[in-house]
């Protein structure tokens, strides 16, 4: 990987929105071990148990509770933080419950961006790096075999998908209209699927699979023929990081990154529950609940990774099945009670010591 130190951080005043969630709290625990000064700027948490709690992060870093579509607010954490980078996380992120709550989907996936790049444009200097996190799902899906690259049409289908396209467009148009002769370097990243310990999420399948085998009932999955990029949640937070550390140092470098796993990661719902039931063990088993009436979600979605990879030298570094793995391995280590950070940090130092 090109360049990449984590000694970058050290120090930086970084605004993370979206802090208290699974990869929030990954990601602001990464941070304040490399040293930086982190605020958060978020709803609460909004699952119990949490990562937030569990990693500990409410005493290490500040943390202000608000909503992202109060830009008044919003702008007033900002201004006190005077931050030079930012990562935008927060968001309404179940596709599910777009189908139950679009307007509000909407409002805080597409007003929240709009009001964080109010916050910047309003700012501007220290401000020198923001990492929009959008998500793989923006585009337009073919349900075709290849993956989609990041000049393909934008126009997810359901209302999670698509207010992160709109996400995606609003930030398009900030950039030009008010970045392009502006220090302040932009880009969005779109992750696929991602995993990993401290996921606690309903509706989403790991957490399904963890909650089946806690509960020691067979896992209910509803659709186990979709193919998805599926990654660990430290492949995503790294792309991050190495986005804002580049971006950062070299505005030229802003754009539009996929980030996913390689081809033979990409594999069906079933496939990955298959891996869950071995690496869990215990004679934990799956059923098939393919719900008839259920809302529509797509079939087939994988991600081009080539800008990535060529702009940044960005490899994936752990497979799914080796994902799966460090998901349950973190997973058996909590229900022990681990201290925070716990198994998590030790995760992160053998992912850093394989990426460098
Ligand atoms: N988990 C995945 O597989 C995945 C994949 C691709 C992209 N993403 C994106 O990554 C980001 C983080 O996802 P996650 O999996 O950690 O989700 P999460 O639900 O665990 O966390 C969401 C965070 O957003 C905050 N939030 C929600 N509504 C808010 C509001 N109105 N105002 C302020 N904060 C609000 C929550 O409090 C929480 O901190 C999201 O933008 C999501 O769309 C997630």
């Amino acid at each position: 990987m090109k360049n990449f130190s984590l000694d970058f951080f050290r120090g930086k005043r970084v605004f993370v929105t979206g802090h208290t969630g699974f990869k929030g709290s990954w990601l602001c625990r990464i941070l304040i071990n490399a040293g930086a000064v982190v605020t958060g700027y978020s709803l609460p948490p909004p699952t119990d148990p949490n990562l937030f709690s569990i990693a500990g992060l409410e005493g290490s870093m500040t943390s202000i509770i608000g909503d992202i579509r109060d830009r008044d607010k919003l702008m007033q954490a900002f201004c006190q933080t005077q931050p030079g980078m930012v990562f935008h996380l927060a968001a309404q992120p179940i596709v599910r419950d777009s189908y139950k709550d679009p307007a509000g989907t909407y409002e805080t996936n597409v007003m929240g961006t709009v009001n964080l790049l109010e916050c910047v444009r309003t700012l501007q200097a220290p401000v020198r790096s923001v990492v929009i996190i959008t998500t793989d799902k923006v585009y337009e899906n073919k349900n075709w075999a290849w993956g989609y690259r990041e000049n393909d049409p934008l126009d997810g289908r359901d209302p999670y998908s698509n207010s992160k396209s709109c996400a995606e467009l609003v930030t398009h148009s900030y950039v030009q209209s008010f970045f392009a002769d502006s220090p302040v370097a932009v880009s969005t990243v779109r992750a696929g699927n991602v995993i990993g310990g401290g996921d606690f999420a309903h509706d989403r399948i790991i957490p399904d699979c963890v909650r089946a085998a806690q509960a020691g009932y067979p896992i209910i999955v509803r659709n186990p023929f979709s193919v998805r990029p599926y990654q660990h949640v430290l492949e995503a937070l790294f792309a991050y990081l190495l986005v804002a550390q580049h971006q950062y140092e070299n505005r030229n470098l802003a754009g539009w990154y996929n980030v996913g796993p390689d081809d033979s990661s990409c594999v069906t719902t079933g496939e990955l529950v298959d891996m869950f039931c071995r690496a869990w063990g215990d004679g934990l088993t799956w059923e098939n609940h393919a719900e008839p009436n259920a809302p529509h979600e797509d079939i087939f979605l994988k991600l081009d990774c080539s800008k990535l990879k060529k702009a940044f030298d960005w490899n994936p570094i752990w497979d799914v099945k080796t994902a799966v793995e460090k998901t349950v391995e973190w997973t058996k280590s909590w229900l022990k009670g681990m201290k925070p950070g716990g198994i998590g940090d030790q995760q992160f130092l053998e992912y850093i010591q394989k990426m460098i």
